[in-house]
């Protein structure tokens, strides 16, 4: 049988969010949740609401309400949907502060057997059931961080004369490597492929407004399973007309340095769901250390030397997972590597004037093992050069005519950087796989729910 939702009743009291109880102590009110779990003891139920701001618990005396009321909020099963009216009580054991001296209730819909019970569930079960997942406290703390990175991202490039110009996300070419391109059928046969990254477009945008970010999800067909990758994931991009690598390593560290901050300042009790010790991320302040690739492939062969290392390491390599954690373990705050041999890196990059086998670009290696959160650097601002690399990377020249007008008409020193939002709020929140880090992670083996 299918039925209507349920009229809700109107409560008498105003509705208030569980983060906002301290402003309503001794007041009656009306919360609209969630069951998030329930005790009792004979003639107390202690039922905690959720209501997406925050958990609070409830008391209901079995003689303060009326008996159908105290039958039907009995039995109720988690994530029953519920309203509850009741006294705000400040109680300084009570976690979070308050509890709710429960006067009336509403039981909007009966849940039984929720799927995700306080027991171990695998990650694949809590991966297919990604949908109801969200709601358990550490999920939601690891999404209230997320919030915040972004937020703290786009606060600090508009504070800081930076314009939000987007780029697109069917784009005619690759940008990042054509191994990784996920295509599409666009019309009249052609194809359209998802972006790997606004950057091409930025640097079109940088030349009309200076200094501009884009902000959106990014696409990679890349068959690695890793807790670092993901086949889409977001990525800000700030670009700067007449600037160098370093305004991108400046720009880096001042930017990571106030994600920091802000997630310290406004996620506390975030964090203490997750267990992530703040000192970690008290300890992300400018100067960041500098190190030339040359000197971390002499860290790397000392560490084989030692014994540290398995694999031995020779220059003119890109750095693997177990490399960059080697290099990043030597530091507490991120460390930036820059003048990576330019045969590693992409096709639009600057080359070192004075060693031109260098490319002008850096990776910022975050610490704790979580690997690159940012890519950039100086891209090369000559005509001939850029042609010669489209064709040596064998790109299809049709597709960049656009681009090598930025080289044709006024073109100039430019630089910027990319960083992956879950890459950086995984590692803000101390867990393990970027998975989590994003409400519907997509990777080589996930595309549901
Ligand atoms: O180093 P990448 O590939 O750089 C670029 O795309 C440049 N065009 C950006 C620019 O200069 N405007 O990617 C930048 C960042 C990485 O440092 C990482 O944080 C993230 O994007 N990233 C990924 N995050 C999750 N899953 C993946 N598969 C990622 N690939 C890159
Ligand atoms: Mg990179």
């Amino acid at each position: 049988m299918v039925t209507e939702s349920p009229s809700l009743k109107q409560a008498i009291t105003p509705h208030v969010y569980i983060n906002q109880l301290s402003a309503h102590v001794d007041q009656e009110v009306t919360l609209k949740g969630w069951l998030y779990n329930m005790r009792s003891s004979g003639k107390i139920l202690f039922p905690q609401l959720r209501d997406g701001s925050g958990v609070v618990q409830c008391v209901v005396l079995k003689n303060a309400v009326q008996p159908e009321l105290w039958e039907s909020l009995k039995g109720l099963g988690q994530e029953s949907a519920l309203i509850i009216e009741g006294k705000v009580r400040a109680d300084s054991r009570a976690p979070g502060g308050y509890e709710i001296d429960v006067t009336n209730a509403q039981v909007v819909q009966e849940v039984h057997d929720y799927p995700i019970t306080p027991k171990e569930h695998g990650t694949e079960f809590l991966l297919d059931h990604r949908h109801i997942w969200l709601r358990s406290r550490r999920q939601h703390a690891i999404l209230k961080i997320r919030h915040t990175v972004v937020r703290a991202v786009r606060d600090f490039l508009d504070n800081d004369g930076f314009t939000l110009c987007d780029a697109p996300i069917f784009t005619p070419a690759a940008c990042e490597g054509t191994t990784t391109l996920f295509a599409a059928d666009y019309f009249d046969g052609e194809k359209a492929y998802l972006t790997q990254s606004g950057q091409l477009y930025n640097e079109a945008t940088a030349a009309a407004f200076g200094k501009v970010y884009c902000f959106g999800p990014t696409f990679r067909a890349e068959k690695s399973k890793t807790r670092r990758h993901l086949t889409e994931f977001w990525m800000v991009e700030p670009e700067m007309a007449y600037a160098t690598l370093d305004d991108v390593l400046t720009l880096s560290e001042r930017m990571l340095s106030y994600i920091a901050a802000r997630v310290l300042a406004d996620r506390a009790e975030e964090l203490k769901v997750l267990e992530r010790d703040p000192a970690k991320l008290e300890a992300i302040v400018p100067p960041f250390p500098r190190l030339h690739y040359d000197d971390a492939v002499k860290m790397l062969q000392e560490g084989r030397a030692k014994g540290l290392l398995e694999a031995r390491f020779e220059w003119g390599g890109d750095f693997g997972a177990p490399d960059e954690t080697f290099i990043s373990g030597h530091f507490d705050k991120p460390v930036m590597v820059h003048h990576y041999p330019a045969e590693v890196k992409a096709f639009y990059m600057a080359r070192d004037p004075d060693r031109s086998e260098l490319a002008l670009g850096v990776d910022v290696l975050a610490p704790e093992g979580y690997g690159e959160v940012i890519g950039g650097g100086e891209r090369a601002t000559s005509l001939e050069y850029l042609q010669q690399q489209i064709a040596t990377h064998e790109l299809p020249p049709e597709a960049f005519e656009w681009y090598l007008d930025l080289r044709r008409y006024g073109s100039v020193p430019h630089a910027g950087f990319g960083m992956g939002i879950e890459r950086c709020t995984a590692w803000m929140c101390g867990i393990e796989h970027v998975r989590e880090a994003i409400p519907f992670p997509r990777m080589m083996y996930r595309l549901r729910p």
